[in-house]
């Protein structure tokens, strides 16, 4: 019996981006789209062209480069975010506008101020229009979980007539369960008579922690499209993540009988490190499937079972999400050739600039460190990854501290290649001392929000990541950096979080 495929939407670059602090630069939601591509999603929502010029030129650039999948850009029901879509979405070898107009109750009344009958004939209207332009339209009921059902079918009904393919019907809020959503997609088959007509998505976000629950229940009820994000990214709470809706799928076939999916697992740990290293999220560490510590296994009943038998404590195999493990893998002598056969093997593939400038890298950390990890190699080459321009370049910091004085940093920043900035400040602690003293040469003021750091390998020589959540002018971005020394690590990360800044908001500082 042939399996009916579930089409899975990646809207990591238009939901996943709405996450707090999380922005991209457009070349970076390029590489994002180019490893969504390998990962083999079937959709990519690349952004929301009328949102902003930023997010045209990335859905226009990527649009042009990622061939495979199908390129899909979200518009409100009008005709100017309709028109924007299908302007970034010229070059697209197939491309699809998602139109979405709210229809909860709560929404029409708070929000749109329109009666029934009115969100109807809107969003009859854009799809007819969007049809005009497009072969692939999908509509999204806004809010549809929290509206009435009879009149959701109404609308979902109409749209397919006015030409939607797809109908996505999205828990906005995150608001329902299992056992109600399903049965808002059982009750949609039984009561739209075109139903058959377009495929059923769902979209569920996870303010009560049941975003990937409620799509496993749509999909045994008949939606045959899920959008998620990697890492469980998106507003709020965020998304589905597509690696545990995917695991699910693949695991339990016992009970997802009579679909499958495209999805090529074993690029799911990488393409979920290089949305965090890009989006400057950190993964947490006990998070299904790709967490650190997902394949980890602490207790000696367990690691007992394990050893004599994997399947005993895990459900699914390390290596089919792509995840190493970790192992010695270099040292100080090991040459140009070894370092870029071990990267191959680690799936990346640099240009030769590229793997000469990751070289030299490693070739400074195997000075610091006896024992390099795949860890330690995909710090170097990911954090290579990151293309924000350096406006603001660090040239020197010096920081004194002890529990008898108080700390006091200097630094020296290099900007836009020539300029030298140089201050010193105390602080609270030299982190703090430093942070200041950027501040103070740069002439900004920065909020710190968040601060980690975290031990990429195991012993004293670890590569320490640290990572900075940042408020400058209200606006908030995020900043990581590695060294073997976590001070100089904290220091380049908030100059990067500064770049970020810089970057994405044109200062002028
Ligand atoms: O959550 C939501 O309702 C959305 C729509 C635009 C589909 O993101
Ligand atoms: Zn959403």
């Amino acid at each position: 019996m042939s399996k009916e495929k579930i089409l899975i939407l990646d809207t990591t670059l238009r939901d996943g981006e709405q996450t707090p602090g999380a922005n991209l630069t457009v070349n970076e939601k390029l590489k994002i789209a180019v490893q969504l591509e390998t990962l083999g999603v079937d959709i990519i929502e690349a952004g929301f062209p009328h949102a902003s010029p930023g997010d045209l030129e990335a859905v226009s650039l990527i649009a042009k480069e990622v061939r495979q999948p199908i390129i899909c850009g979200l518009a409100r029901a009008t005709e100017k975010d309709i028109d924007s879509v299908f302007l970034a979405l010229k070059n697209a070898e197939r491309a699809r506008v998602h139109v979405f107009l709210a229809t909860s109750k709560i929404h029409r009344e708070f929000k749109l101020h329109k009666a029934k009958d009115e969100i109807l004939e809107t969003a009859v209207r854009a799809v007819r229009y969007a049809k005009n332009k497009f072969y692939d339209v999908e509509f999204s009921p806004e809010d549809a979980a929290r509206t009435e059902v009879d009149f959701l079918a109404k609308v979902v009904e109409a749209v397919i007539a006015a030409g939607a393919n797809t109908v996505n019907i999205p828990d906005t809020v995150g608001y329902s369960t299992p056992e109600e959503f399903g049965a808002i997609i059982k009750y949609l088959k039984e009561n739209v008579a075109n139903i058959d007509k377009a495929v059923i998505s769902v979209h569920c976000h996870n303010d009560l922690g049941l975003g990937v629950s409620n799509s496993l229940s749509a999909i045994l009820n008949g939606a045959r499209q899920v959008e998620c994000t990697i890492n469980g990214l998106g507003e709020r709470a965020g998304n589905s993540a597509l690696e545990e809706i995917v695991m699910s799928i693949k695991t339990r076939n016992d009970i997802f009988k009579g679909v499958d999916i495209n999805i090529n697992t074993k690029e799911l740990f990488k393409t979920s490190r290089l949305v965090s290293k890009l989006t400057g999220i950190l993964v947490q560490p006990n998070k299904a499937i790709i967490g650190d510590n997902a394949f980890r296994h602490e207790s000696g009943i367990h690691q007992d079972g394990v050893l004599k038998k994997p399947v005993t404590y895990e459900i699914i195999k390390p290596e089919d999400v792509g995840f190493k493990g970790t192992t010695i893998v270099l040292g100080k002598l090991s040459g140009r050739h070894a370092f870029s056969e071990k990267l191959k093997t680690l799936g990346y593939s640099l240009s030769t600039d590229e793997l000469n400038e990751a070289f030299i890298r490693f070739k400074n950390l195997a000075d610091k460190k006896s024992e390099i990890y795949d860890e330690d190699l995909a710090a170097i080459v990911e954090e290579k990854l990151s293309t924000i321009p350096e406006k603001y370049r660090l040239e020197m910091f010096q920081v004194t501290s002890g529990n008898t004085i108080a700390p006091v940093a200097d630094v020296i920043i290099i900007k836009d290649g020539k300029e030298k900035l140089s201050a010193n400040s105390t602080g609270d602690g030299p982190i703090d001392a430093c942070f200041k003293t950027i501040d103070k040469a740069v002439g900004c003021k920065g909020v710190l929000i968040d601060y980690k750091v975290n031990a990429l390998t195991s012993g004293k020589d670890a590569l320490g990541e640290a990572s900075v959540k940042v408020s400058f002018e209200n606006n908030i971005v995020i900043g990581r950096a590695s060294s073997t020394d976590v001070i100089e690590a904290s220091v380049l990360a908030y100059v990067n979080a500064l770049n970020r800044f810089a970057q994405t908001h044109n200062t002028k500082k």
